[in-house]
C-alpha cells in the first residue's frame, strides 16, 4: 500500500505512456504484509497485536521471513490452531529463510509453528477480507495523447518513448 501514494503521484498529470508504466507498476507491486514487522516469524512475538494493525485483503501475499533451518510455516485449520497442533497441514513450509502465502480467497487462515513454537506466540491468525474495487482510473484528455509528452526529468525522450512503445506492445 505504500507504494501506491508515490505511484499515484506519477500518474497526476500523466500522458497515456506515463500511465501505462503506472498501471505495469501497480499490476507487479501487489501489496504483501511481512508477518511480525521487523521481527519476522519468530517465538515471542505477539502476532494477534502484529495483525490488529494490519487489514488483508484477497490477492495480497503474506510473507514470513524466519530462521532458516529453524521453523516451518505450517497452514492449520481453527481447531489445530487453538491445539497448536500440525498433524493436519493444509499446507507447510520449512526451506530457505522464507515463505510468500497468497491470500486467493476471503475467509479466515491460520499458520503456526511446529515443534512446540506454537506455545512460544508463533501462531497466526487472520481474516482475508474481499478485495476493494480498484480506485477509477484517472480521466485521460484526448488533446494529451497527441499533443507533447510531459517527460521525467530520469528519461530522454527516446528512451522514453521506447519504453512506451515496447509497453504498449504487451498490453
Ligand atoms: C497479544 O496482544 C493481544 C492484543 O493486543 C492481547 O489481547 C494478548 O493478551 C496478547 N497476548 C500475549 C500472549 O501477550
Ligand atoms: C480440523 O481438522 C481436524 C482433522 O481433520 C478435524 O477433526 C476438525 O474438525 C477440523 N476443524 C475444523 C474447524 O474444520
Amino acid at each position: 500500500m505504500e507504494t501506491l501514494g508515490m505511484h499515484r503521484r506519477l500518474a497526476l498529470g500523466a500522458s497515456p505512456a506515463i500511465l501505462l508504466l503506472w498501471i505495469l507498476a501497480v499490476t507487479v507491486s501487489a501489496t504483501k504484509h511481512d508477518v511480525g514487522g521487523k521481527k519476522g516469524w519468530a517465538p515471542d512475538v505477539n502476532y494477534t497485536e502484529w495483525a490488529s494493525h494490519e487489514r488483508f485483503f484477497v490477492d495480497e501475499w503474506l510473507v514470513f521471513y524466519y530462521q532458516k533451518g529453524m521453523y516451518d510455516v505450517v497452514q492449520v485449520n481453527a481447531t489445530d490452531f487453538d491445539r497448536c497442533s500440525a498433524e493436519n497441514p493444509i499446507t507447510k513450509w520449512n526451506r530457505g529463510h522464507s515463505y510468500a502465502f497468497h491470500l486467493e480467497k476471503p475467509g479466515h487462515y491460520y499458520f503456526i509453528c511446529s515443534n512446540g513454537y506454537c506455545y512460544h506466540g508463533m501462531k497466526l491468525s487472520i481474516v482475508a477480507e474481499e478485495a476493494t474495487p480498484p480506485a477509477p482510473a484517472p480521466e485521460l484528455s484526448p488533446a494529451s495523447s497527441s499533443g507533447s509528452f510531459p517527460f521525467t526529468q530520469s528519461l530522454s525522450f527516446p528512451v522514453f518513448f521506447t519504453i512506451a512503445t515496447s509497453l504498449a506492445g504487451i498490453f
